[in-house]
């Protein structure tokens, strides 16, 4: 039994996801945290929002709300959906919360300690009308680059070139539009990650089994000239972890705050100690995952997320994590993937473009989602949602494999052998080359999911779906039973511990038909099908058993004409 600890990349507060979020990262993640459960090993499964900078103030101040009041209840919101999801966190928790604030703190004072933080007169940008700073998203002016001519402080959403607030022409300020705007000094933090490059090359060049997506991101940023520049680690704001450096105050840093991007990840760790304090447990439950000097050698951590969050992943967050000098775990294996696109074009939280996730749970189960989601996920390119390809992956893959197995073979058995499971026959050839086909196909299947191959893991699971109902037209017990009702028992017995080897098998994917399947068969075993022979006799003659509800509906052309018109405006 291993130890395996799974993040995924954690969500900004400011808004409901979209789908393109999910596959990107929190469920491709719930997928592999489910599957190594499955097979007995020991998980802590961690997200949470991320609730910091300026998005989340902006979003409060369009919301009315003050910001810690917005932050609350967006992150309840959030929770529910996930949970809706079946998102299996084994804590969803708060980038704001106390243990971030002290554990943030703690890491900037010993990169201090280490002599990694300069301490930088900046010039920024300073609204006389607004009384305030105008980092990063707080300014909106022409981008030199493009010529946008509503560009951001931080970004360019038009060409994606990153910015600063002073590289903006005409700028005005985002809150009041004033632009009675001055250039003033003020002192942050910079993080010397320029004299931890070799350090932080070492160690990319020792993950040698890194996807190319990955590694090719990584060493971009590394050797560019634009690339590893000392990176300013706080800001002008309200709302942030105040800048201190471990419990002692800052001199100079009095009322500034972290930037979001050093205090986020850092809750990776701290969500798991909030994952302790929320069960009762003390420092060493947690520690045992995050302190290589208190268990945590024996763990491999594997971090989700999408493209865009690799930098952070392979060297800001790891340049912290090195500068503190202590033996925190760090990254083993990362699992990065590119954008979903929505019918034609891409999902966007600013126009609100796209399916959201409350949006998507309002009109269909989990399951069917999960089950798109997952066997379209953008893993080598990017990948697109249309409701055609929704409408035909559910009502094949779904209904007309796996759910009409389901509901013909527990309907055939009850009307013709009674609610428990037939006694009669043995299995012969056909069965038997059945069970050995599907012994090799379940290997298969783990190496992919072990690889986190996530649309080969759907492909080859549909497989094994298939071949059952391969079996079943070929052994035909609706036949059988009117010559050989015996045969026609072992046939049957055979297919209903085909299905729970089916719910076994699916259950990272479907959970909730997975646990319909399973109760139907009148089981609590889960234990995955490691000997497949076994697994496929371990229903016992006499159990009782029930026909489930129809697992899965169709989707009907008149509900993918309706669903495409209403999202194909805008949310507001
Ligand atoms: N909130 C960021 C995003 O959605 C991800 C932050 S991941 C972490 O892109 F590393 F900072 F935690
Ligand atoms: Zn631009």
């Amino acid at each position: 039994m291993a130890r395996i600890l799974i993040t995924s990349a954690i969500p900004y507060i400011n808004g409901i996801k979209h789908l393109g979020n999910l596959v990107g990262s929190q469920l491709p993640a719930d997928l592999f945290a489910r599957y190594m459960r499955a097979r007995g090993h020991e998980v802590m499964f961690i997200c949470a929002t991320d609730e910091h900078g300026t998005p989340a103030e902006l979003a409060a101040a369009k919301a009315g709300k003050p910001v810690e009041a917005y932050c609350a209840e967006m992150h309840d919101v959030q929770k529910d959906l996930a949970a809706g999801f079946r998102l299996s966190f084994d804590h969803f928790g708060r980038s704001s919360s106390a243990r971030n604030h002290r554990l943030t703190q703690h890491f900037a004072g010993k990169l201090a300690e280490n002599g990694l933080i300069d301490e930088v007169l900046e010039k920024q940008v300073f609204s006389i009308d607004d009384n305030r700073f105008l980092p990063d998203r707080y300014i909106t002016g022409t981008c030199p680059n493009c010529g946008n001519t509503s560009a951001r402080g931080d970004q360019c959403e038009e060409c994606t070139k990153q910015l600063d607030p002073t590289d903006l022409i005409n700028p005005r300020s985002s809150i009041s539009g004033s632009t009675n705007l001055e250039v003033r000094e003020t002192k942050h933090l910079f993080l010397r990650q320029r004299s931890l490059r070799d350090k932080l090359e070492a160690w990319i060049d020792s993950k040698t089994d890194w996807p190319i997506l990955t590694t090719s991101i990584a060493k971009k940023w590394l050797n560019d000239g634009e690339g590893l520049q000392d990176r300013g680690i706080t800001r002008d704001l309200y709302w942030g972890i105040p800048v201190k450096k471990g419990n002692a105050p800052w001199p100079g840093m009095e009322g500034k705050v972290f930037y979001v991007w050093f205090d986020a990840p850092i809750e990776y760790i701290a969500g798991t100690a909030e994952w302790a304090d929320a069960n009762g447990l003390d420092d060493a439950a947690w520690e045992r995952w995050w302190r290589t000097d208190k268990g945590a050698s024996d763990v491999t951590y594997y971090q989700f997320m999408g493209k865009d969050n690799v930098p952070f992943h392979t060297l800001s967050f790891p340049a912290t994590i090195l500068g503190s000098g202590e033996p925190w775990k760090m990254v083993d294996y990362l699992k990065s993937f590119n954008y979903l696109n929505y019918d034609g074009g891409q999902f966007s939280t600013s126009q609100g473009r796209g399916v959201f996730m409350d949006q998507a749970l309002s009109i269909l189960p989990a399951d069917y989602w999960r089950w798109w989601l997952l066997s379209h996920a953008p893993e080598s390119s990017d990948s697109e949602f249309t409701w055609e390809n929704f409408q035909s992956s559910v009502n094949k893959d779904l209904a007309d494999v796996l759910g009409n197995l389901v509901s013909r073979v527990t309907k055939f058995a009850t009307s013709k052998f009674g609610t428990t499971i037939p006694a009669g026959g043995t299995f012969g050839p056909q069965e038997t080359a059945l069970i050995a086909d599907l012994g090799a196909r379940i290997r298969d299947y783990e190496t992919l999911m072990e690889q986190m191959e996530v649309r080969k893991a759907a492909a080859e699971l549909r497989a094994i779906w298939v071949i059952g109902n391969e079996y079943l037209q070929s052994a035909a017990p609706w036949s059988v039973v009117k010559t050989d009702p015996e045969q026609a028992q072992a046939q049957i017995r055979l297919a209903l511990n085909l299905i729970r080897v089916y719910a076994i098998l699916s259950q990272p994917f479907i959970p909730d038909a997975a646990a319909a399947m399973m109760t139907a068969m009148g089981s609590t075993d889960w234990t995955w099908p490691a000997d497949i022979s076994e697994a496929m006799r371990a229903l016992p003659a006499g159990a009782a058993f029930s026909v489930p509800e129809n697992l899965f509906r169709k989707i009907t052309d008149e509900e993918r004409a309706d669903w495409q018109q209403k999202f194909a405006g805008v949310r507001t």
